[in-house]
């Protein structure tokens, strides 16, 4: 009988957050909320979806999806290194900011190599070494945030790179310019450092850190960024790398020849040009934080402030227990909220991972939290 090598059967499946449609049908209820995957309440950008539709409409055969997309997004690679002042030879593309992920890991990972990361983190990082033959040496957070001073002491001669979520999901807290240039200032040569940066454009704080620098500085670093988020298109499945020509080079080599659709290029487009969605996108996320960070503190649940489009809710036992730990922890309340209609997200044991909707969505929420409560 035919068998994966081991390091593939280890692997745990991603489970994605639960579609609306399937809780629905499960438990006969409608208008529930999905508050599980960090996508964009608002929608996508109106010039994308017109965008879209135009082209479809089109009677310009090239535009038409019987053709295969254009495998190198032109365009696309057109408006982002406008936008970006970067070439389009420092650009890649992706089937979502996850499969270039897989790209950048296949490319310079060899099995038996180690790629450094935190823990908790995106939990595709570590699948992604593993399919690889690679090592995760995951490093715990430190007051939830990447500790990446430690994470720099966890390089051995093996390490051939470093994955750092910036915001981090599932805690939504970022990584200061300071910290990070101390990271790049000791790192040695031939480690390609990841920075995925899929929530950047919520980010409000002004010490962020500046992970261009370091590609303009010509260092060993692929910047991972996503039209998923922000720009509302996850359904498309469109993403972008950052990096010098020649680690652009080779990740192209891994690069499936059409891999990202003709729609999806040209919503994209169409998107970075959609700044008044961008801006309401911003305002709706800032409101709906105030809103949830307000009934969270009355209902004296702890979590975690914020960069990005989501927050994480603990749900501790200890000093003093969170007073909605409910049988099964975070998997138990995940599942009482479900009979209230409203999906998360559970992280571990201890807490679960909401992503900020819309005003009626995050008021579903909170009620659905005080029933579970009473
Ligand atoms: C940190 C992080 N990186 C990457 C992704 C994947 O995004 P995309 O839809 O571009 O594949 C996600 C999606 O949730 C994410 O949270």
């Amino acid at each position: 009988m035919i068998k994966p090598p081991e390091y593939i059967s280890n692997i745990k499946p991603y489970i994605p957050g639960k579609p609306i449609e399937e809780l629905e049908r499960e438990l006969g209820i409608k208008d529930s909320v999905k508050l599980a995957s960090n996508e964009n309440p608002v929608g996508p950008s109106p010039m994308a979806l017109k965008a879209i539709v135009d082209s479809l409409m089109s009677s310009n055969p090239s535009n038409s999806i019987n053709r295969y997309p254009d495998g190198s997004g032109y365009c696309l690679k057109m408006a982002l290194s406008e936008r970006l002042s970067v070439r389009e030879d420092e650009l890649i593309l992706g089937n979502g900011s996850n499969e270039l992920i897989d790209i950048a890991v296949r490319t310079f990972l060899q099995p038996g190599d180690e790629a450094v990361m935190a823990h908790p983190s995106f939990i595709v990082y570590p699948m992604a070494v593993q399919a690889a033959g690679g090592r995760p040496v995951q490093v715990p957070l430190r007051d939830y945030t990447h500790d990446l001073d430690a994470m720099a002491d966890a390089v051995t001669r093996k390490t051939k790179m470093m994955l750092i979520a910036n915001p981090n999901n599932p805690t939504g807290t970022i990584n200061k310019r300071y910290e990070f240039d101390r990271l790049m200032d000791g790192l040695p040569d031939g480690i390609l450092v990841v920075v995925d940066e899929a929530y950047h454009e919520y980010v409000a704080d002004p010490d962020y850190a500046d992970s261009m620098k370091h590609f303009r500085g010509g260092r060993d670093i692929l910047i991972l960024r996503t039209f998923s988020k922000i720009y509302g298109l996850a359904g498309l499945r469109i993403g972008y790398g950052i990096a010098r020509k020649d680690i652009i080079l080779e990740t192209n080599k891994l690069r499936p020849p059409f891999n990202t659709s003709s729609l999806a290029q040209n919503a994209a487009v169409h998107a970075l040009k959609d700044e008044n969605h961008v801006r309401y996108s911003r305002e709706i996320n800032e409101g709906g934080k105030r809103y949830l960070y307000r009934e969270l503190d009355s209902l004296n649940l702890k979590y975690i402030p914020t960069e990005a489009n989501f927050i994480y809710i603990l749900l501790g036992r200890e000093n003093p227990p969170c007073p909605l730990l409910v049988k099964g922890g975070a998997w138990g309340l995940y599942n009482e909220l479900l009979r209230y209609g409203v999906i998360v997200r559970p992280v571990g044991p201890e807490g679960i991972r909401v992503t900020i909707g819309l005003p009626e969505e995050n008021e579903r929420f909170i009620e659905a939290l005080k029933k579970v409560k009473s």
